[in-house]
């Protein structure tokens, strides 16, 4: 557990950044609600507020609420806490303002930081456990609020930038990928967490799994390689798809992936820094798990399992995160691999590398404790899971046992795909 100035600095911190990613935003994007699973960067606000003061300071004596509405406002699905504001209807809501919302802000950082200033020894064991899941809260809802940004922004014909690219005059090095895979012995293998530190209930317990022979690609999939695949007619083919994809596929109209934009016979792709022509070394992102299972297929290939893909990542020694690019690179684009290659390249950052497995309980899962119970368990149907974190993710929210998960017909994320055979 984080000690008293661990703790301050953590939540000083994560607090920051949400709201350093929002200083390149004009007031009326704070509002837009680009579709309904992403919310505005207001609700954001609001609502990783919101989870601090519920956890932390609702229950403390003499704490009185910023205002007497904004727990319906700012809850975003948990029943234990009350009614709340309709989720698809969020981006209707002009008030409270963007002023009044980082106040709201302000008023709840001054108690929490008074609080870890000030408190005893005692009450602060009590509340380190709540800080810290407040703070890795925020940092997934850092994510969602880039990428939600980037819905609302990414909108033709303007497709407005969010900033502007810093290239520093330098053509990166690209590594060319080779199309090479990593080899790995069947066996008996552990995965979940079972170290020192956070992680989610959702991570635990530790536990064995069997796994047959398998072998993992070096190189995330390129936008060019699937740029193949698209003029192969890979859009057009229902022997490539499952049932639910090719029904999106028509229900959706999907012709190519989410951002990109066909261009007098030229293929670009909307990024943060605007639109420009596609990259096709770039790694491949704004996939669903059904375009990522149809490019498998395609390949005649597969997507690794989630305990494939963990126990890659330990063979290989990358729990030190080394090689991909997170939020702090504020590029918000995946990038080519720089540099000597290695194997399994980009292992983790760029983008989040869908896996075959359903997001299920691990064996002997207990939810959180507390009042957060309902944080992950309840979604443990219907998503898949997802490995490795993306060029949105802030680092240190990262670990090898990590484990993201969305439906599968979602591409507004930096989702891509890493094959398996
Ligand atoms: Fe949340």
């Amino acid at each position: 557990m984080l000690d008293r100035s661990a703790l301050l600095r953590a939540f000083r911190c994560a607090r920051q950044c949400t709201v350093d990613l929002c200083a390149p935003l004009e007031i009326e994007d704070y509002v837009v609600q680009a579709m309904p699973e992403a919310s505005p960067a207001k609700w954001h606000l609001g609502h990783t507020t919101w989870f601090f003061e519920r956890a932390i300071l609702v229950d403390r004596p003499g704490y009185r609420v910023c205002h007497a509405d904004y727990s319906f406002l700012f809850n975003s699905y948990y029943h234990a806490f009350g009614a709340r504001w309709n989720r698809n209807r969020r981006g209707v809501l002009s008030r409270p303002t963007v002023s009044e919302v980082l106040a709201y802000r302000r008023h709840v950082d001054d108690r929490i930081v008074a609080l870890l200033t000030t408190a005893d020894e005692p009450t602060i064991d009590e509340i380190a456990m709540s800080i810290e899941l407040g703070v890795h809260h925020e940092q997934q809802h850092q994510e969602l609020l880039v990428t939600d940004i980037k819905a609302a922004l990414g909108q033709p014909p303007l497709y407005t930038p969010y900033r502007t690219r810093d290239d520093s005059g330098k053509e990166p090095v690209v590594l060319k990928g080779t199309g090479a895979m990593t080899s790995f012995a069947g066996g008996r293998y552990q995965i979940g967490f079972a170290a020192d530190g956070f992680a989610y209930d959702n991570e635990q317990p530790a536990h064995d799994v069997w796994l047959q022979p398998f072998a993992l690609c070096d190189d995330l999939v390129t936008s060019g390689e699937f740029l193949e695949f698209v003029e192969d007619g890979g859009y057009e083919r229902p022997e490539l798809w499952l049932a639910d994809g090719w029904e999106t596929v028509q229900v959706q109209g999907w012709t190519s992936p989410h951002y990109w934009v066909q261009s007098a016979g030229r293929w670009q792709v909307y990024s943060m820094f605007g639109v420009h022509d596609m990259a096709p070394a770039d790694p491949l992102t704004h996939v669903s798990y059904f375009e990522a299972d149809a490019f498998a297929r395609w390949k005649q290939m597969r997507l690794p399992t989630e305990a494939e893909w963990e126990v890659a990542a330990q063979k290989l020694g990358h729990d030190e995160l080394r090689d991909g690019s997170f939020l702090e690179s504020r590029q918000f684009h995946p990038a080519a691999p720089r540099g000597e290659g290695s194997p399994l390249r980009q292992l983790f950052g760029e983008v989040w590398q869908w896996t075959a497995s359903s997001y299920m309980p691990y064996p002997g899962f207990q939810p959180l404790g507390g009042r957060f119970k309902e944080y992950n368990g309840k979604f443990m149907n219907g998503q898949y899971v997802l490995r490795g974190g993306s060029c949105a993710t802030p680092r240190s929210h990262m670990r090898m046992t990590y484990r993201n998960f969305f439906q599968p017909d979602k591409r507004w994320q930096f989702t891509g795909i890493r094959l398996a055979a």
